[in-house]
This record gives C-alpha cells, sequence and structure tokens, in this order.
C-alpha cells in the first residue's frame, strides 16, 4: 500500500490550509483510536487523511467526477451537495493516489452520513472527523472525556455522535440522510441497556 508521506503533498495542493490541517488531526485522533481496536492501522491513516480530500472541489468539478466515474447518488445526495464529497473522494483517492481499497473506499465515501453495518474503521474515520471538529468547540475536560471512552466504547461514542449530528441538522432544519437514520436504529437495538451507563 502508498506510503503516507507520498499522500501528504499531493493533498495539501488539493486543500485549503484549514482543511488540510482538519485531514492531519482526523488522522492523529483516528489514529490514536486504532490503537484501541482490531482494525488496520494503515487504512486508518490512509482513510483519515484522504477522507475530505474532495470538499474543495468546486460543485462544477464534483459534477464532472460524478459524470465521468458513473458515481451513483441517491435522491437525497442529489440534493445535498454538501454529501458530493465523500463519494467523489473515494473516486479521488483512487485515481489521484492510487488507494484501490474498498474498505477505505467506502469510509470515505460514507464518512459524513455514517450507515448500518459500518465496519470498525468506518466508525473510526466518523469518530474521528467529528472529534476534530469539536475539539475547537469544547471545554477541555469534556473533550478528553470524549476521548477517552471512544478508546473503550466505540459504539457508544458513534451513537452520540449520530445525535449530535442529527440535532445540528434539525437546527438549520436540513435533510437527514437516512443512512444515518439507520445506522442510529441499529445502534439504539445494539446498546439499549448499555445505554443508560453512559450520559451524553
Ligand atoms: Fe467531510
Ligand atoms: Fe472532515
Amino acid at each position: 500500500m502508498i506510503d503516507i508521506a507520498q499522500i501528504e503533498p499531493k493533498l495539501k495542493e488539493m486543500l485549503s490550509e484549514n482543511r488540510y490541517s482538519h485531514c492531519l488531526n482526523t488522522q492523529k485522533i483516528a489514529s490514536f483510536l486504532a490503537q484501541h481496536y482490531v482494525v488496520n492501522p494503515q487504512k486508518v491513516r490512509i482513510a483519515a487523511l484522504l477522507h475530505d480530500c474532495a470538499k474543495d472541489l468546486s460543485v462544477e468539478l464534483s459534477e464532472n467526477y460524478i459524470r465521468k466515474y458513473a458515481i451513483i447518488l441517491d435522491e437525497i445526495e442529489k440534493n445535498e451537495s454538501r454529501l458530493w464529497h465523500g463519494p467523489v473522494g473515494s473516486v479521488l483517492a483512487k485515481e489521484k493516489f492510487g488507494i484501490a481499497d474498498e474498505e477505505i473506499g467506502r469510509a470515505i465515501r460514507i464518512h459524513s452520513t455514517l450507515d448500518k453495518n459500518a465496519s470498525t474503521l468506518e466508525k473510526i474515520i466518523y469518530v474521528a472527523d467529528y472529534m476534530d471538529y469539536r475539539e475547537s468547540k469544547e471545554d477541555e475536560q469534556s473533550y478528553e472525556r470524549l476521548k477517552n471512552i471512544a478508546i473503550t466504547e466505540l459504539d457508544i461514542v458513534t451513537f452520540w455522535i449520530i445525535n449530535f449530528k442529527m440535532l445540528d441538522i434539525l437546527k438549520y432544519h436540513g435533510v437527514i440522510h437516512p443512512r444515518s437514520i439507520e445506522a442510529r436504529n441499529e445502534l439504539v437495538h445494539k446498546l439499549k441497556d448499555k445505554m443508560k451507563y453512559y450520559d451524553i
């Protein structure tokens, strides 16, 4: 598999400074979480680093990629351009970085919404992405608590983050993707007895 050192300079050229530093931070958090789970650490690093590789593309360029690679978007994705960078990113990972690994591709593709039956790799990317965003907003104590729980209870933290993101979307009257609802429902069933021990 490709060396991380080869990815970074190319990625840096494709992204704004802030976005690139978000990708580096996501990688750092994801790698930290990966140490505590049975998951391929190299795949985690690559998926985390590349998860937003298509986020700074213009709508026009994204549309070109969608056409060129015949990316199939569902009805909600078609109307929500904020969700395009996942599927387009997984194609760019292959085209620009030679990452053809399917597990990495899917982790990039669904990183904004998650999905039911998500793998540990996919949950780690989903959690690390949000944790970096959250780090700047949380006080240090509650951020550390989130991080400490995430190393033993990835499902609990994944569930919380789905809720946080849904609440944000509700606030701006946005559309919630059904994949997120299905991922959340699955975790509600899976975690039902455990949840009471972990209040947000
Ligand atoms: Fe993203
Ligand atoms: Fe991100």
